[in-house]
């Protein structure tokens, strides 16, 4: 009779254990980011300081001029290129792709055209896998700007530096302001 009873307290208390433990694993790890986030801190960020570090050394037919770059450019162009590389990478791997938290304003909301933080989200969650897509090809350019400033290949770090805003532009036409995209075909103007 005893050792039965003793053997119960133990049955609770490993439920007790067994409850808490579980209880440890549930909770969040840690709150995904928001595209807006991603987008705003840190692919925005990225490429505008890369356009910062390369703009002066850009001439008229959108090529780098060697006498412009040295080391120090060169090395700057690199790691800018890899930042935003990571952040497009990083957008791409977004599951599931949260636009905004709630009460979050994005940019141009508002003014004509200008889609708001749920119209994005509805155009996300109408291809999100696209959009991934979008962000895939953001990363592969941006590698290939960082392996040719390894390269110190001013063709070519040039051309895909001129390059890069359409291929933002390619994936905000989609899910940012999607209806510029059909005044764009109204008037006939294709990118
Ligand atoms: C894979 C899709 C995708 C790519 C690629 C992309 N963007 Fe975006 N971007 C979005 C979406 C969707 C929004 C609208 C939501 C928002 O404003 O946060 C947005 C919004 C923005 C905004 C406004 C942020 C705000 O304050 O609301 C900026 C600035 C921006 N993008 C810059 C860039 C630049 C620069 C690049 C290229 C280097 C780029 N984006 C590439 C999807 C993309």
């Amino acid at each position: 009779m005893k050792i039965r009873v003793s053997w119960l307290v133990l049955g609770v208390s490993l439920a007790v254990v067994a409850a808490c433990s579980s209880q440890k694993e549930e909770a969040p790890v840690q709150e995904q980011l928001t595209l807006h986030e991603v987008m705003k801190d840190e692919v925005d960020v990225h490429a505008d300081d890369l356009w910062d570090i390369s703009n002066p050394a850009l001439s008229d037919n959108a090529h780098l001029d060697a006498a412009l770059m040295d080391d120090e450019r060169w090395a700057q162009v690199e790691q800018k290129a890899t930042a935003l590389q990571q952040a497009a990478l990083k957008l791409a791997s977004l599951d599931p792709i949260v636009v905004v938290k709630p009460g979050v304003k994005i940019a141009d909301e508002g003014v004509p055209y200008g889609d708001t933080g749920a119209e994005v989200q509805a155009n996300v969650d109408k291809d999100p896998q696209k959009l991934r897509d979008f962000a895939n090809a953001l990363a592969v350019h941006a590698g290939d700007i960082a392996s040719a400033a390894q390269r110190r290949d001013t063709e070519r770090a040039g051309l895909l530096i001129g390059q890069l805003d359409a291929v933002c532009e390619d994936c905000h036409l989609e899910y940012w302001y999607p209806s510029q995209k059909v005044l764009l075909e109204e008037y006939g103007i294709s990118r």
